[in-house]
């Protein structure tokens, strides 16, 4: 028992160190059924070998091994139900079957003997697939009157007559479709839903199947999706275009060119409008435009896309501005918009400076004031009750707003009856301050006015 074991050690070390080898290009070998597979194998050794034995067996899953044909030396012995089918011709080991069917799918062993000073023994193992080739696929579209965008789906089916094992991959424009939130695909991924269309799906699709013995790609098929119109635009051949408006000299001819996106092409009308009424002065993408035609300077007008299929229209309008003047003054007109723009910005700072000198000059006296006053004594209010003659001028202190008119020097105008002030107060402004207030004096206090006058000079 020990020494049974020993030997098959040996025997197995042996047939390492002596070096039987036996190898094979693939383990997984595919053939087309109806067609010869061979299944090469090579073998080495280096030791004197008085014989050499060849076998080869076959297993599929879930069956016992069974034996397909050997070879001593030169003479083979086969198996004689499948002596038509196997053919080895020793020493070299290949095997060729042929014809092959799909009854031959499973693994296949080799194993190889040499007899010399000891046995050395070494086996391999092949797995046989068997395929039929893919037939070229056909994809048709569905519906095939084709789909509007963002309402209709679009099925897309690949259909192949012939093959086994078949993978399906879609393609658009020669790239792979991926899933996503419109992209679908059914289980074996031979149908491609869109759902819904857009017209990004617009691209030549084509649907690549393949098997482990060949791969086909269908004829290319181009959905026909409805959509638009998207991008209208106005042009013309001449003139000048800013935005909306189009110049054009005077007995000049003028010819506009309506454009837009969609599929099928848009329908396009031409709609002029005056004075709240509408009418439609043509159909088709070009509209022809005499200066002489035109009544009035400027003329608006409209350009009407429409897609018949989508149900979807656009519309854009313009306005053609009949010019005697050159062209050098278009051109100004069109510059006329920054201009403008610097008037209205400075015109904005003005009115602000303004604003903001008038603020400080209302708050900066006004405090000046304030601070004067609490610090006079009662005497001198009463001073200048008499100098203005105003009985309530003591209590009208502090109360109304002062106005200031800032000119040109910037100091607060002093008109010229004003001396210096009764109170004796120094500073211009404040100055200033007193007599605004004396102003508001009604007419028949006028004589103490004089007065004050006098009394100042
Ligand atoms: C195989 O060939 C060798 C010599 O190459 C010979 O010695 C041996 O007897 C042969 N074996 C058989 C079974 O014919
Ligand atoms: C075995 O035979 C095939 C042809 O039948 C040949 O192509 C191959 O090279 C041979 N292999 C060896 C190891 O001689
Ligand atoms: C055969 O094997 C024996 C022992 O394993 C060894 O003594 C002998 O030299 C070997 N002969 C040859 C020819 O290798
Ligand atoms: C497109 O598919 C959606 C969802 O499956 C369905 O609600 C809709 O009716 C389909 N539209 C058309 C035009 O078949
Ligand atoms: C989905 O993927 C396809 C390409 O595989 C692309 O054309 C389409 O725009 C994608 N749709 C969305 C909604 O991302
Ligand atoms: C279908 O295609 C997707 C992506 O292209 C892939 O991940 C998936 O394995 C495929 N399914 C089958 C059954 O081939
Ligand atoms: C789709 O195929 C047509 C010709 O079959 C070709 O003219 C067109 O450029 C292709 N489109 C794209 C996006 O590859
Ligand atoms: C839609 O417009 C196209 C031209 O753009 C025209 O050939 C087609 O007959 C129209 N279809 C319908 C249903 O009006
Ligand atoms: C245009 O119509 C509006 C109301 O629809 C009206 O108020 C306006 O006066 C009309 N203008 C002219 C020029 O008729």
């Amino acid at each position: 028992m020990w020494l049974r074991v020993l030997t098959v050690l040996f025997l197995f070390v042996a047939g390492v160190c002596l070096g039987l080898k036996v190898t094979v290009p693939s383990h997984t070998v595919h053939g087309i059924r109806g067609q010869a597979l061979y299944l090469p194998v090579h073998y080495g050794f280096r030791t004197p070998a008085s014989g050499i034995q060849i076998i080869w067996l076959f297993e599929r899953l879930h069956t016992m091994p069974k034996y397909l044909l050997g070879s001593v030396n030169e003479s083979v012995v086969p198996d004689l139900e499948y002596q038509h089918k196997f053919t080895m011709m020793p020493p070299n080991a290949s095997l060729l079957i042929n014809p092959l069917q799909f009854t031959d799918e499973g693994n296949y062993i080799v194993k190889v003997n040499i007899q010399g000073n000891g046995t050395l023994s070494s086996s391999q193992k092949i797995q046989v697939t068997v395929d039929d080739p893919v037939m070229k696929p056909v994809v048709q579209s569905h519906p095939d009157s084709g789909a509007v965008e963002y309402v209709g789906n679009i099925t897309l089916t690949c259909q192949v007559k012939g093959g086994t094992r078949l993978v399906y991959q879609w393609r658009k424009n020669g790239k792979p479709v991926c899933i996503n939130s419109s992209h679908s695909f059914s289980p074996q991924n031979n149908t491609l839903w869109i759902v819904p269309v857009t017209k990004e799906d617009i691209g030549n699709y084509s649907c690549l199947v393949s098997n482990p013995v060949s791969e086909v790609e269908s004829d290319v098929i181009t959905p026909t999706i409805y959509y638009g119109p998207y991008g209208l635009q106005v042009n013309s051949d001449k003139g000048q275009k800013l935005g909306e408006v189009f110049t054009v000299d005077l007995g000049e001819a003028i010819l506009f060119d309506c454009s837009a996106d969609s599929y099928p092409p848009n329908t396009y009308s031409w709609i002029q409008r005056s004075d709240n009424t509408t009418y439609v002065i043509k159909h088709g993408p070009r509209l022809e435009v005499t200066s002489e035609n035109v009544a009035q300077k400027t003329a608006d007008y409209l350009c009407c896309a429409y897609n018949n299929m989508t149900g979807r229209r656009d519309e854009a309008r313009f306005t053609v501005v009949i010019t005697s003047v050159g062209l050098e003054k278009l051109a100004q007109k069109g510059k006329s918009l920054s201009p403008l723009a610097s008037i209205t910005g400075i015109s904005l700072f003005l009115i602000i400076s303004m604003c903001l000198l008038f603020l400080w000059k209302k708050y900066q006296p006004y405090k000046a004031i304030r601070q004067k006053l609490e610090g006079r004594p009662e005497s001198e209010y009463r001073k200048a009750q008499t100098f203005s003659g105003h009985e309530d001028a003591l209590g009208d202190f502090g109360i109304y707003e002062f106005v200031a008119f800032p000119d040109a020097s910037g100091i607060p105008r002093m008109p010229n009856r004003s001396g210096p002030a009764p109170d004796g107060v120094t500073g211009q402004d404040f100055h200033g301050t007193v007599y605004e207030v004396i102003q508001h004096i009604p007419a028949q206090q006028q004589d103490n006015n004089t007065m004050e006058r006098r009394e100042s000079s």
